[in-house]
């Protein structure tokens, strides 16, 4: 996988036309989904880059990362007369940067795509790093491929078109990068207001998390080792996620992870000596801002199957990314069904639900 060039940008239609240069292309494509179509495609439409470009859009949400949608991308493609020289740019959060990646990735065995990711989440964590897919059978990011795109433009501007719950959704991916990074970036974050958000302030911490995360991916670009470290929280995440999937409850991706670290951080204090007192500050700022992901004990036997499917697991154990310290990754340990079990029971008791 070649290494992929990440811009924060101050002047998109410079970086964009720029990007769109370095792209030979026979035709352009921009897909979007509805929301993102609303709010920020208004911000791209007028440059002279993306004239006569052909519209792609998408339902927007995680329930629309089906291959449905990437059948409709693959149709519009193929419809519009893109051939293996086209390039298509993905502008939309974590779905359409990891859909339209997939979609890019496999069409005519591939096209080339630019990443211009508008929500936090996708800014500082899925639109890096070349991990493209849809999810599939009820499981997460099934079916997919590593492929990085030609560039990833990121411009905070976008933040502003967020409401709370993408915001802290996006954020929880951050917190993760400051716990697999350094004491310091983990205490800055922990003091940022979600309630009164600091734009400025917020750019700054963007601009380190995207580096913890193209330091990381730079040494392990396809996840044989360190780049696991990035997987903390989500074993237990995507579980939850899947779990609420089934339940047609909502669950943004982001609120999955905090409260996979929760968990995560537990198993970490009892099997790899994560400080308590760091362990108490991080749960104290995911149950404020984050809330409580509700469930019972009958449905332990469901989240551990569905723990059980994850990609990272090998021979059948459970794998996580565990820490211990902050910045101290262990990777590649398992859990005992017991031992999930408790880790479950001690979410459910610290959480109050
Ligand atoms: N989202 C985790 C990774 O990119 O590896």
């Amino acid at each position: 996988m070649s290494k992929q060039k990440v811009i924060l940008s101050e002047n998109l239609e410079k970086i964009l036309s720029e990007a769109v240069a370095c792209c030979p292309h026979d035709k352009l494509f921009v897909l979007t989904d509805e929301t993102t179509l609303q709010l920020c495609w208004p911000e791209v439409a007028e440059m002279d880059c993306v004239r006569g470009a052909g519209m792609i859009t998408i339902g927007a949400t995680d329930e629309n990362k089906t291959l449905e949608s990437l059948s409709h991308v693959w149709t519009a493609l193929q419809q519009g007369g893109a051939t293996r020289h086209s390039l298509m740019i993905c502008l939309g959060g974590g779905m359409v940067t990891d859909l339209g990646g997939f979609a890019a990735s496999t069409f005519k065995r591939g096209i080339a795509y630019i990443n211009i990711p508008t929500t936090l989440l996708s800014m500082v964590d899925a639109s890096v790093g070349g991990k493209t897919g849809i999810n599939f059978g009820g499981l997460k990011n099934e079916i997919g491929v590593f492929n990085c795109a030609r560039e990833v433009i990121i411009d905070t501007k976008f933040l502003h078109t967020l409401d709370y719950q993408n915001l802290a959704s996006g954020y929880a991916e951050m917190l993760k990068h400051g716990l697999i990074s350094n004491e310091a970036h983990w205490a800055e974050l922990l003091r940022f207001d979600l309630a009164d958000v600091d734009y400025r302030l917020l750019g700054q911490l963007v601009e380190k998390s995207v580096a913890v995360k193209e330091r990381i991916v730079e040494a392990d670009p396809e996840e044989h080792g360190i780049r696991k470290a990035l997987n903390l929280g989500h074993t237990v995440g995507h579980a939850f996620e899947s779990l609420a999937l089934e339940e047609h409850r909502t669950v943004l991706h982001g609120y999955a992870v905090a409260w996979g670290i929760v968990c995560e951080l537990y198993l970490s204090t009892v099997r790899t000596g994560f400080p308590k007192d760091k362990f108490r500050q991080t749960v104290q700022f995911i149950k404020d801002n984050y809330g409580v992901f509700v469930f019972d004990c009958k449905q332990y036997a469901r989240l551990y199957e569905l723990m059980t499917h994850d990609k990272k697991n090998t021979s059948g154990e459970v794998n996580f990314t565990l820490l211990g310290g902050i910045g101290d990754i262990r990777i590649n340990q398992t859990a005992t069904r017991d031992e999930i079990y408790e880790m479950l029971d001690f979410y459910r008791e610290s959480m109050g639900c």
